[in-house]
Order: structure tokens, then C-alpha cells, then sequence
């Protein structure tokens, strides 16, 4: 059968396609903003045909409807980070969460987590009968070989991106065709804070470097203060429109690059518009899975690689937590350790966690110790840079006590004292 027959013989619509789901499968939904967002209302829409259908995702920019109490008898989340839509479900008990290194997901799918049905969304098919993932190949495409299902939303609006992120039709069960706006990210709110971080954190990023950008705000925010670098590149887990803009400032060539040279490399993409209309049929612009795109081994083959993350609290050891408040998880370890361990084994590398002093002003985010039942998500040992508004605290190759110090130099002032007076107690010596 040719492609095209193939293709157009398994075409369904959502309703009929959400019915291969069973009780007690493992359903995978596709990633971040490329979540098909059909596939999951027709899925929530058929929940009293289910009981006990696990439904993994990582960042769910979605609505995440199966996370409703309603639904606790028909769905049960398995989140393998945390966001705003799922976070009351993991913290009430009607979700879990599953640590684990980003990188190491695709894994994941052919041992402790084998997958009944993929959820995806896809471009329609080019003329050799081949889907691209767009905005999220990460873990979907692991998802989809691993499937015992294929589900497709084909939408129109989903970016053609190149790269390892084709997927034949073939290798679809069936296939939903339904056009929608891709899920926007919008940019973040620059004040005073993030400029200074930016400024901070452009002091120790030279021309050619190859940057990573985590998520959330500062890590973005950063690149707008990149703007007079020259011959940079991105190997990134993901990206958003800072990087279209500094593109377009004439600051990234990619030509420094150990893998990929000449490519914006990413696993995924979360933005605008503008973003999405940059990567579309951007022969410059290489997606791929994240077990390479996050391999530390793949990522030192790039010199000079920095890596900037963000995160919750940082203690005066260096010991650096990200993705939980206290005992209440608020997103995941995601691709910070993959990107940190990979620039420090890059030659020139730097592997920077910028965030702001304080929370809203009100409370430190240095702290003498991180809060009771904390994670520990970036450990002491793996720690390098830490950047605020107020400075960068370089804690790699350093004593506890000159880390403190560091850190303590680089902390709000209406804190400096309590960090002062716990460093004198610890230390036994004057700060
Ligand atoms: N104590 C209490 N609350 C805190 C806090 C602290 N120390 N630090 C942050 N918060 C709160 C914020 O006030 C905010 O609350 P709100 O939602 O009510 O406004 C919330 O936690 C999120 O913090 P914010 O700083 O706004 O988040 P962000 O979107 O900038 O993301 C991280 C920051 C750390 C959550 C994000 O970078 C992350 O998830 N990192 C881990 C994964 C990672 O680095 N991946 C990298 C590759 S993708």
C-alpha cells in the first residue's frame, strides 16, 4: 500500500480515535505547546468509559481536565514535572510524580514505563509520506516508537521543523485532522531584577560560546542582554523567542559548534508566533529526541558550553533546588542536570543557575538551609556558577566557606545579616 492510501484509510475523528484507549492503559500526551489539545478534550470527553488510565506528561501547557477530582476514578496523572495545571493534583494526592533526567525518559518508555498509547500532534505528511513532530519531538518521539497506539492530531498551524523528528505515516495508528494555534508561550516581564541577572550573566558568556536556555523566565529574560555578543550558538533543550531575537541582531552563527555546527539545536520549542514562524521549514534549525539532544556526552562535544538554568533556592553549600517549595513539587528536574553536567565536561565550559535574590522581594532565595523536604536537584558537587541581581558567586572547586562567602556577597542586603550571622556559626571565623 502506498503512503498516501495508507494515510487516508486511517483517518478517523477524535471521538472514535479516544475509544482505542482502555482501562488501565498508559497514555503519553504529547509535549508542552505541542500537546494535542483535540485528542485530550475528545479523551476527557469519553472519561466514563475509563477507569484507571495513567496519563504521563512533562510540562502541560494544556488544561489538563484529567487532573479534575471528578475524573480521579478515570484518570490518574503520572507527571514527569510539574506545572500550574497539574501541580494541585500531585499536591492533593490525586497525581504522582516520577523523578528523572529528562534524558533519560526515552529510556523510560522501553522499561519501567511502557506505553499502551501515544497521544501526538504532527504536521500533515510531506510528499515522501513523512510527519514532522514540530515544536516537540523531546520524549514524544520515544513515546510513539514505544506505543502499542499511535494517535495523531494533524494540524496545519504545527511548524514543519527538520531535523530527527520525521515520523512516517505508517508508523501512525490513526490519524485526527484538526487545525488549531499551536499553544503560545508569551514572553517574559523584564523589570529591573531580570535586567540586572541579564547583565550579570552576559559578564561571563564570551563570543562563540554555545548556550542552553532552561525554562522559566530569567533563563530567557538573559538573552535580551546577549545582543552585542558575536558567533554564538544553541544547543538548548528548548528555546523561545529570545533567541529569534538575538538571532536577528546578528548575534548567533552557530559556526563554533562541536555538533550540529551551522544549527540551532532543540528538543523543543515553546513561544509565539514569531517563534514558530521562525523554525518553520528552517533548514537551519535541527530538532531532535532528547536521549541526544540532552546526552551530557552530546552536548560536551561542544566547547565552550554554557548552560543557563533557574531555581527556587540555593543554600549556603551550594546544594541548588529547583523544582519544589519545600515538600510541594512545582515543576521538575528536567533537562538542568543533563545541560550542567554536559558543560562541565565541555572544554571552556560554564554551567550558570541564574535567578532573582528574593522571592517577590520578601524572602531570600540564598538560604542556610534549603527548606525542610526540599530536593535537592542540582548537587554541591555539580554546581558552578550562581548568578543574581546583585552578582555571580562562583562556587565550583571551592571550600564550603568560600562558597558561602560567595554566595552570601551575592545575596539581597536586607539578608546579608542572618546569612552573616549563620556563616559565623558554621564557620567559626568572621565573614
Ligand atoms: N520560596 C517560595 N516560593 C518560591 C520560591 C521560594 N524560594 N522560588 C520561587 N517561588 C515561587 C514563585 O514566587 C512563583 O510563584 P507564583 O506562581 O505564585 O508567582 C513560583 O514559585 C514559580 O517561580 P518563578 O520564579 O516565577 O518560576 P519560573 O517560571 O521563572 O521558573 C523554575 C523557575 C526554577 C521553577 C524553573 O526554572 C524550573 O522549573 N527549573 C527546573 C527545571 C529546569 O531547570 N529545566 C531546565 C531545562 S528545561
Amino acid at each position: 500500500m502506498d503512503w498516501k492510501t495508507y494515510y487516508e484509510s486511517h483517518i478517523t475523528d477524535a471521538a472514535a480515535a479516544v475509544k482505542r484507549i482502555k482501562s488501565g492503559d498508559r497514555v503519553v500526551v504529547g509535549h508542552a505547546c505541542a500537546e494535542p489539545s483535540h485528542l485530550v478534550d475528545a479523551m476527557v470527553a469519553n472519561a466514563a468509559a475509563y477507569e484507571n488510565v495513567e496519563i504521563v506528561h512533562m510540562v502541560a501547557k494544556g488544561k489538563s481536565e484529567y487532573c479534575a477530582p471528578e475524573y480521579s476514578r478515570n484518570f490518574r496523572h503520572n507527571a514527569l514535572f510539574v506545572g500550574a495545571s497539574t501541580k494541585a493534583a500531585v499536591a492533593e494526592g490525586r497525581g504522582d510524580f516520577t523523578p528523572c533526567y529528562f534524558s533519560e525518559i526515552p529510556a523510560l518508555f522501553q522499561s519501567t514505563l511502557p506505553v499502551d498509547v501515544a497521544l501526538i500532534q504532527v504536521t500533515p505528511p510531506n510528499e515522501q509520506g513523512k510527519c514532522s513532530l514540530g515544536v516537540s519531538v523531546d520524549y514524544t518521539m520515544a513515546a510513539a516508537a514505544a506505543a502499542k497506539t499511535v494517535i495523531a492530531q494533524v494540524n496545519r498551524h504545527m511548524p514543519y521543523t527538520n531535523g530527527a523528528c520525521e515520523i512516517p505515516v505508517e508508523d501512525i495508528d490513526c490519524f485526527v485532522l484538526h487545525d488549531t494555534p499551536i499553544i503560545p508561550l508569551p514572553p517574559p516581564k523584564i523589570g529591573p531584577v531580570e535586567e540586572a541577572i541579564g547583565k550579570n550573566v552576559a559578564s561571563l558568556i564570551r563570543d562563540g560560546d554555545t548556550l542552553q536556555l532552561g525554562i522559566g523566565a530569567i533563563p530567557d529574560a538573559v538573552l535580551l542582554f546577549l545582543k552585542d555578543k558575536r558567533e554564538l550558538g544553541i544547543h538548548s533543550e528548548m528555546f523561545s523567542d529570545g533567541v529569534v531575537e538575538l538571532a536577528e541582531a546578528g548575534a548567533i552563527t552557530n559556526q563554533n559548534k562541536g555538533v550540529q555546527r551551522g544549527k540551532y539545536v532543540a528538543t523543543f520549542l515553546m513561544g509565539t508566533q514569531r517563534l514558530y514562524d521562525f523554525v518553520d521549514h528552517n533548514p537551519d534549525v535541527y530538532m531532535a529526541p532528547v536521549d541526544y539532544v540532552n546526552d551530557p556526552y552530546v552536548i560536551a562535544q561542544n566547547e565552550n558550553m554554557v548552560s543557563i538554568n533557574s531555581c527556587v533556592q540555593v543554600d549556603l553549600m551550594g546544594q541548588v533546588a529547583s523544582e519544589t517549595i519545600g515538600m510541594t513539587q512545582i515543576s521538575g528536574t528536567g533537562g538542568q542536570v543533563d545541560f550542567i553536567r554536559g558543560a562541565a565536561r565541555s572544554k571552556g565550559g560554564r554551567a550558570i543557575i541564574a535567578m532573582p535574590s528574593t522571592v517577590k522581594g520578601k524572602t531570600s532565595k540564598i538560604v542556610p538551609l534549603l527548606d525542610t523536604g526540599a530536593a535537592v536537584t542540582t548537587c554541591r558537587c555539580d554546581v558552578d556558577y550562581v548568578v543574581t541581581e546583585y552578582g555571580v558567586a562562583h562556587l565550583k572547586g571551592h571550600t564550603l566557606r568560600e562558597r558561602a562567602r560567595a554566595l552570601i556577597g551575592i545575596a539581597h542586603p536586607d539578608f546579608r545579616d542572618e546569612l552573616i550571622r549563620e556563616f559565623q556559626a558554621r564557620f567559626h571565623c568572621e565573614y
